[in-house]
């Protein structure tokens, strides 16, 4: 699919993207920013954060906001007092890209050590489940609110050797076919992207030998985080779409 996305489509928004210092997280971040919105930015290290902070101020974008969080460590309650935070100073969350996530070790399933399996499972599901809770009544007070969740290929149908990670991004489409169904009547679309090969440090690290030259950029595949952000997809949910569909 074509999509077409006027440079005004997310004026107003304000949008919360994790992830967003680095990778697809941190393209998203300044194509949202490009088309009108004012984005959150979190994510664990901070100075990849104010670089993305840093160019989209060059730019001439809407001034974002920084929350510096460890998805690993953070509880409930840090979940709660983030919700606090951006609704004393927004009132109110047209978006949230939930696209940090970890990608571990890449071994037989009889190798997964219970510390890969926790952190993973830490950070790709049990912080997108504890952050979606904290953040939905901010969602609630927005009349076009866009939920989206991360997935993979391997989310949708398991891979040897990607342990772990594939049942992660199996969770993340649950929630997300959960959620969806749980919101039909109200104005909160949830949907999962999967990416698709993308030129990033996760990719690199899973496919060190491959030439990346050959890989789309993040900027290549942000048509659908656009589109799926913008009111242009507002009576879509429940789907998770191939950001590279195959031809
Ligand atoms: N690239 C691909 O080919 C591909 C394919 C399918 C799915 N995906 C999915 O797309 C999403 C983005 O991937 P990517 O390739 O852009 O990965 P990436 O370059 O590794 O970026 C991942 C981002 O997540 C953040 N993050 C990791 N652990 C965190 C934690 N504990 N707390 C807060 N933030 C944390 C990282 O922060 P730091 O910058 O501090 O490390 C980074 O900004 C992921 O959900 C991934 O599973 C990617």
């Amino acid at each position: 699919m074509n999509y077409s996305i006027p440079s005004d489509a997310l004026q107003g928004k304000i949008i919360l993207v994790t992830g967003a210092g680095d990778g697809i997280g941190k393209q998203a971040a300044l194509s949202y920013a490009q088309h009108g919105a004012t984005v959150i930015l979190l994510g664990r290290t901070v100075k990849k954060l104010e670089q993305t902070y840093d160019e989209i101020e060059a730019q001439g974008f809407p001034q974002p906001a920084i929350i510096p969080l460890d998805m690993k460590g953070a509880s409930k309650q840090n979940y709660l007092d983030m919700a606090d935070t951006i609704g004393s100073q927004f009132g109110r969350l047209d978006g949230v890209l939930h696209n940090a996530s970890l990608l571990g070790v890449l071994s037989p399933f009889d190798q997964i050590s219970e510390a890969t399996y926790d952190d993973l499972m830490q950070v790709n599901v049990k912080a997108q489940f504890l952050m979606t809770q904290a953040i939905l009544p901010l969602l609630h007070k927005s009349n076009h609110a866009s939920l989206i969740f991360t997935s993979s290929t391997v989310g949708h149908s398991g891979r040897a050797f990607w342990g772990t990670y594939a049942m992660s991004k199996f969770a993340t489409e649950g929630m997300m076919q959960v959620l969806a169904d749980e919101l039909s009547d109200s104005h909160i679309r949830v949907n999962a992207i999967n990416p698709g090969g993308t030129r990033t440090g996760m990719r690199a690290k899973a496919y060190p030998a491959e030439d990346a030259d050959l890989l789309k950029t993040p900027l290549e595949i942000m048509p659908l985080y656009l589109y799926l952000m913008s009111n242009q997809s507002q009576d879509i949910t429940g789907q998770c779409i191939d950001a590279q569909p195959k031809k």
